[in-house]
Protein backbone atom coordinates (compact mmCIF):
# COMPACT_ATOMS: atom_id res chain seq x y z
CA UNK A 1 0.00 0.00 0.00
CA UNK A 2 1.22 3.28 -0.81
CA UNK A 3 0.34 6.51 0.68
CA UNK A 4 -0.76 9.91 -0.62
CA UNK A 5 2.52 12.02 -0.91
CA UNK A 6 4.08 14.69 -2.16
CA UNK A 7 7.42 13.40 -4.38
CA UNK A 8 9.66 16.25 -4.97
CA UNK A 9 11.34 15.40 -8.44
CA UNK A 10 15.26 16.45 -9.17
CA UNK A 11 16.13 19.99 -10.23
CA UNK A 12 18.82 20.48 -12.21
CA UNK A 13 19.97 23.89 -11.52
CA UNK A 14 20.79 25.97 -14.77
CA UNK A 15 21.30 29.95 -15.99
CA UNK A 16 19.67 28.78 -19.01
CA UNK A 17 16.67 27.49 -17.21
CA UNK A 18 15.90 24.53 -14.75
CA UNK A 19 15.10 20.81 -15.71
CA UNK A 20 13.18 18.40 -13.91
CA UNK A 21 12.64 14.35 -14.29
CA UNK A 22 10.83 11.61 -13.91
CA UNK A 23 11.37 8.04 -14.51
CA UNK A 24 9.73 4.81 -14.10
CA UNK A 25 10.12 2.48 -10.46
CA UNK A 26 12.81 5.67 -9.53
CA UNK A 27 11.48 9.11 -8.55
CA UNK A 28 7.60 7.95 -8.61
CA UNK A 29 7.04 3.95 -7.61
CA UNK A 30 5.24 2.68 -10.63
CA UNK A 31 5.96 2.21 -14.40
CA UNK A 32 4.48 4.67 -16.55
CA UNK A 33 2.09 3.02 -18.66
CA UNK A 34 -0.05 6.63 -19.85
CA UNK A 35 0.29 9.76 -19.89
CA UNK A 36 -2.18 12.79 -20.25
CA UNK A 37 -2.88 16.20 -19.20
CA UNK A 38 -5.56 18.98 -18.63
CA UNK A 39 -5.21 22.04 -19.66
CA UNK A 40 -8.02 25.39 -21.38
CA UNK A 41 -10.11 24.60 -17.89
CA UNK A 42 -12.35 27.20 -17.50
CA UNK A 43 -12.03 29.27 -14.53
CA UNK A 44 -14.45 27.61 -11.38
CA UNK A 45 -14.43 24.03 -12.99
CA UNK A 46 -13.98 21.26 -11.09
CA UNK A 47 -12.38 17.94 -12.72
CA UNK A 48 -11.91 14.56 -11.27
CA UNK A 49 -14.89 13.03 -8.83
CA UNK A 50 -13.55 9.69 -9.03
CA UNK A 51 -11.23 7.20 -7.24
CA UNK A 52 -9.70 3.96 -9.71
CA UNK A 53 -9.39 0.17 -8.25
CA UNK A 54 -6.26 0.26 -9.35
CA UNK A 55 -4.94 2.92 -11.24
CA UNK A 56 -2.13 5.31 -9.44
CA UNK A 57 -1.29 8.53 -10.66
CA UNK A 58 1.39 11.22 -9.91
CA UNK A 59 0.26 14.51 -10.83
CA UNK A 60 2.50 17.51 -11.48
CA UNK A 61 1.57 21.33 -12.27
CA UNK A 62 3.54 21.91 -14.71
CA UNK A 63 2.23 25.10 -15.47
CA UNK A 64 0.05 27.47 -13.23
CA UNK A 65 -1.83 26.09 -10.25
CA UNK A 66 -4.59 23.80 -8.99
CA UNK A 67 -6.04 21.98 -5.86
CA UNK A 68 -5.96 18.18 -5.75
CA UNK A 69 -8.65 17.55 -2.92
CA UNK A 70 -8.07 13.57 -1.78
CA UNK A 71 -9.91 11.35 0.63
CA UNK A 72 -9.73 8.25 1.58
CA UNK A 73 -13.20 7.78 2.73
CA UNK A 74 -12.45 8.84 6.14
CA UNK A 75 -10.97 12.24 5.54
CA UNK A 76 -9.71 14.32 3.15
CA UNK A 77 -6.94 16.55 2.46
CA UNK A 78 -6.12 19.48 -0.27
CA UNK A 79 -2.78 19.65 -1.70
CA UNK A 80 -2.15 23.24 -3.71
CA UNK A 81 -0.15 21.83 -6.67
CA UNK A 82 2.07 25.47 -8.34
CA UNK A 83 5.55 24.07 -9.43
CA UNK A 84 6.68 21.76 -11.84
CA UNK A 85 9.71 20.00 -9.61
CA UNK A 86 7.51 18.12 -7.35
CA UNK A 87 4.31 16.11 -7.92
CA UNK A 88 1.44 14.23 -6.26
CA UNK A 89 1.18 10.36 -5.31
CA UNK A 90 -2.22 9.27 -5.71
CA UNK A 91 -2.54 5.77 -4.86
CA UNK A 92 -5.28 3.78 -6.44
CA UNK A 93 -8.94 3.85 -4.11
CA UNK A 94 -8.25 7.37 -3.10
CA UNK A 95 -11.23 9.70 -4.19
CA UNK A 96 -9.77 12.77 -6.00
CA UNK A 97 -10.99 15.96 -7.15
CA UNK A 98 -9.26 18.74 -8.92
CA UNK A 99 -10.36 22.47 -8.60
CA UNK A 100 -9.15 26.18 -8.50
CA UNK A 101 -7.55 26.10 -11.73
CA UNK A 102 -5.46 29.42 -12.53
CA UNK A 103 -5.55 30.37 -15.91
CA UNK A 104 -3.08 28.81 -18.46
CA UNK A 105 -2.60 26.33 -15.79
CA UNK A 106 -1.52 22.91 -16.90
CA UNK A 107 -1.82 19.48 -15.20
CA UNK A 108 0.08 16.44 -16.48
CA UNK A 109 -0.95 12.67 -14.69
CA UNK A 110 1.21 9.56 -15.04
CA UNK A 111 -0.77 6.68 -14.74
CA UNK A 112 0.16 3.14 -14.10
CA UNK A 113 -2.31 1.47 -16.02
CA UNK A 114 -3.78 1.40 -19.67
CA UNK A 115 -7.49 3.63 -20.01
CA UNK A 116 -9.88 1.50 -18.71
CA UNK A 117 -13.65 2.82 -17.71
CA UNK A 118 -14.37 -0.26 -15.69
CA UNK A 119 -11.47 0.99 -13.28
CA UNK A 120 -13.42 4.15 -12.39
CA UNK A 121 -15.48 4.24 -9.33
CA UNK A 122 -17.59 7.53 -10.33
CA UNK A 123 -20.02 6.86 -7.14
CA UNK A 124 -19.08 8.78 -3.99
CA UNK A 125 -21.65 6.08 -1.76
CA UNK A 126 -19.91 2.96 -3.29
CA UNK A 127 -16.26 4.34 -2.83
CA UNK A 128 -17.17 5.30 0.89
CA UNK A 129 -18.65 1.50 1.16
CA UNK A 130 -15.45 0.08 -0.67
CA UNK A 131 -13.36 2.25 1.76
CA UNK A 132 -15.16 1.03 5.15
CA UNK A 133 -15.40 -2.87 4.25
CA UNK A 134 -11.30 -2.59 3.39
CA UNK A 135 -10.53 -1.02 6.80
P1 LIG B 1 -12.02 11.64 -16.73
O1 LIG B 1 -10.94 10.74 -16.23
O2 LIG B 1 -13.41 11.37 -16.22
O3 LIG B 1 -11.65 13.17 -16.47
P2 LIG B 1 -11.53 13.97 -15.09
O4 LIG B 1 -11.20 12.99 -14.03
O5 LIG B 1 -10.45 14.97 -15.31
O6 LIG B 1 -12.83 14.65 -14.85
O7 LIG B 1 -12.01 11.58 -18.33
C1 LIG B 1 -12.80 12.44 -19.11
C2 LIG B 1 -13.08 11.74 -20.43
O8 LIG B 1 -11.88 11.48 -21.13
C3 LIG B 1 -13.79 10.40 -20.26
O9 LIG B 1 -14.81 10.32 -21.23
C4 LIG B 1 -12.75 9.37 -20.56
C5 LIG B 1 -11.76 10.10 -21.44
N1 LIG B 1 -10.38 9.64 -21.18
C6 LIG B 1 -9.75 8.82 -22.10
O10 LIG B 1 -10.33 8.43 -23.14
N2 LIG B 1 -8.47 8.42 -21.86
C7 LIG B 1 -7.79 8.80 -20.75
O11 LIG B 1 -6.60 8.42 -20.56
C8 LIG B 1 -8.46 9.66 -19.80
C9 LIG B 1 -7.78 10.10 -18.54
C10 LIG B 1 -9.74 10.05 -20.05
Amino acid sequence: MYSCKIINLPKILDARGNLSFVENNNQIPFVIKRIYWIYDVPGGTERGGHAYKENMEFVIALSGSFDVILDDGFSKKVYNLNRSYYGLLVPKMIWRKMENFSTNSLALVLSSTDYNEKDYVRDYDLFKSIAVKSM
